[in-house]
């Protein structure tokens, strides 16, 4: 006789601890989910038409260039342009032929986004002599480097 409530409190014990189990899963399965996400997403793939090569000749071309005066040392940013090394963007969405493109045209002094700048961006960055093909694709895989670090 003293079996049966022994056997419904096993029962229910037995209850609340599925119930307990069925509630902790969907909190702790999101977890593995998002910790996915982001690593996947921050990890971008540097396009195959960048090599090394390009990145230290442009960092250069940069660094001892028009490029630095208005957007700073390494792209930080100045006075007259914006960072290039914060991986976001006003002209562009941050694409290596975007950049190449960007680079090449410049940005006229009418579609100038930010106000407080006092120049417009000339096309190959306004040097002399200008920038060759091959030289802007340099500066534009340094640039892509820079704004797309881990
Ligand atoms: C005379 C100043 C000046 C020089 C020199 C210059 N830029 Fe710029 N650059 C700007 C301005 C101004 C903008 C647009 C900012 C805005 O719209 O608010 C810009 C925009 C850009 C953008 C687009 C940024 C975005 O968020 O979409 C890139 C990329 C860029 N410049 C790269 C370069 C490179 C590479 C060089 C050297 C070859 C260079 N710039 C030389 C002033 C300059």
């Amino acid at each position: 006789m003293p079996t049966r409530p022994t056997l419904l409190r096993c029962l229910a014990i037995a209850a609340t601890t599925l119930a307990g189990c069925r509630s902790n899963k969907p909190a702790s399965t999101p977890a593995p989910a998002s910790a996915v996400g982001p690593a996947a997403t921050s990890a971008a793939t540097r396009p195959a038409q960048i090599t090394d090569e390009m990145v230290s000749e442009g960092q250069s071309i940069f660094n001892n260039g028009s490029c630095t005066k208005c957007h700073g040392p390494n792209g930080a940013g100045g006075p007259n342009g914006p960072s290039l090394a914060a991986g976001s963007w006003t002209h562009i969405s941050g694409g290596y032929d975007e950049i190449v493109h960007l680079v090449t045209t410049g940005v006229p002094k009418a579609e100038v986004k930010d106000p407080t700048r006092r120049f417009a961006m000339n096309p190959r960055g306004g040097m002399t002599p200008a920038l060759t093909d091959d030289q802007v694709k340099a500066v534009a895989a340094y640039v892509w480097t820079i704004s797309h670090r881990p």
